[in-house]
């Protein structure tokens, strides 16, 4: 009888050829998927396919590539809302997150004087477009940088027009009370973003059960293209937004008079949308739904365990959101190495040139929760399906010989 595979995302590996790479002829270990993950083979085929039968206009042509572009296209947008419980028609796409959370700060016809509830961690792009906009409000974070959710109700005002938090925080790794603020948020008539750039990857998200109105995903990081995200909004709150880009594709009737804007979604794509992107990233959440999220969430929650643990036990490193509930976590941990004379940039880099490990090094665009913890600067290491638990013993083992040195 064959045992059953004490770690079913293992032979993932195998699907992704960039984990073959080598550095100074030793293989990598990739510990960086918060900031860009690798590809499958699946999504880098639905690319090149596309380029190598496809490559037309969607929406536009009346010939047969062109259809079969926007079939494959509208395709991806289907895969995409299925992927987050939502339909099609809520379902936008954008160039990245940054895009997402900046169509909605300008489609929302926000006054300086208006305020947006978010959080000091908040990644510069979940914070500078409502300071620019409107004016941000940030909730305080604990002593180890986990935000003080339970504040939200009471920063809430007459003038707060949007509650837009991270679910998950690229810096922390920790997995927010969503359905807690919301509900907040809610009860006063007032809707709620959620930044799914990190969580999106790692956990099962219904956009429906979360009641969330507005919703932003990255596909880089969900194991898709570069310049391809997605903004999902429930219908009437997309209706009830201005477009912020026009041009072509975006009106069905361009009249001297006047003209017509098409429907939602399609209004929000000005121009020629990134078609290859859009269907890379259906692959890509086709390829995560098959693993199946629960897995893939049960995956990342034992490997942040991991992380902690191996950390925690090394003499020097501090943890971000260390007072982090075990199994609240995603397999990310962002810390602070003390070794003489190292920066945390200098550690990142020695981490790859000596041992081929790939982290980040810096403030990871949230300076805010970088000053505020008097911080210059942190290491992150950040997993995805692929890693398994020997890679972060690997990064363990290279920190402990740096501090020791
Ligand atoms: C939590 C969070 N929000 C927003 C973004 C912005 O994503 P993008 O640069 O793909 O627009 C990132 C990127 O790291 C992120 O981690």
């Amino acid at each position: 009888m064959t045992q059953p595979d004490a770690n079913p995302l293992a032979r993932t590996r195998a699907d992704f050829p960039l984990l073959q790479r080598c550095i100074d002829g030793r293989p990598i270990t990739h510990l960086d998927s918060a900031s860009t993950a690798p590809k499958p083979r699946c999504v880098i085929d639905a690319v090149t396919g596309f380029y190598l039968e496809h490559t037309a206009n969607v929406h536009r042509g009346v010939h047969v590539l062109s259809e079969e572009s926007t079939e494959l296209f509208e395709r991806a947008r289907q895969e995409v809302a299925s992927f987050i419980n939502a339909a099609p028609s809520e379902i936008v796409f954008t160039r990245n997150s940054t895009e997402g959370i900046n169509l909605v700060a300008s489609g929302l016809g926000l006054r300086e004087d208006d305020e947006v509830i978010v959080t000091a961690l908040e990644h510069h792009s979940n914070y500078m477009p409502w300071r620019v906009h409107a004016h941000a409000v940030p909730v305080g974070l604990l002593p180890d940088g986990v935000p003080r959710y339970e504040e939200i109700g009471g920063r809430l005002s007459p003038k707060t027009r949007l509650v837009a938090l991270a679910q998950v925080s690229n810096t922390l790794g920790a997995i927010a009370p969503v359905a807690g603020w919301i509900a907040a948020a809610h009860a006063q008539g007032i809707p709620a973003l959620v930044d799914a750039s990190q969580s999106a990857s790692h956990l099962p998200i219904d956009v429906r059960a979360m009641d969330c109105d507005f919703l932003v995903m990255s596909g880089h990081k969900l194991l898709g293209p570069s310049g391809i995200g997605v903004l999902y909004g429930k219908r009437e709150r997309l209706e009830a937004l201005a477009p912020y880009q026009v041009g072509g594709g975006m009106v069905k009737l361009h009249e001297e008079e006047h003209f017509v804007l098409q429907d939602v979604p399609w209004r929000f794509e000005a121009g020629t949308p990134n078609i290859e992107g859009a269907i890379g990233l259906g692959a890509a959440v086709s390829y995560l739904r098959n693993l199946g999220m629960e897995a893939v969430q049960r995956h990342s929650v034992k490997l942040g365990r991991r992380l902690v643990t191996r950390l925690r036990a090394i003499k020097g490193i501090e943890i971000l959101a260390d007072s982090v509930p075990d199994g609240q976590r995603i397999g990310l941990a962002t810390f602070i190495v003390h070794a003489p004379g190292l920066g945390q940039e200098n550690i990142a880099r020695l981490l790859c040139d000596r041992h081929q490990i790939l982290v980040s090094g810096g403030y990871h665009c949230a300076h805010m929760l970088h000053h505020r913890l008097k911080l210059e600067g942190t290491v992150r290491a950040s997993t995805h399906v692929f890693n398994t638990e020997a890679d972060i013993d690997r990064l363990a083992e290279a920190l402990t010989e740096i501090v020791e040195v």
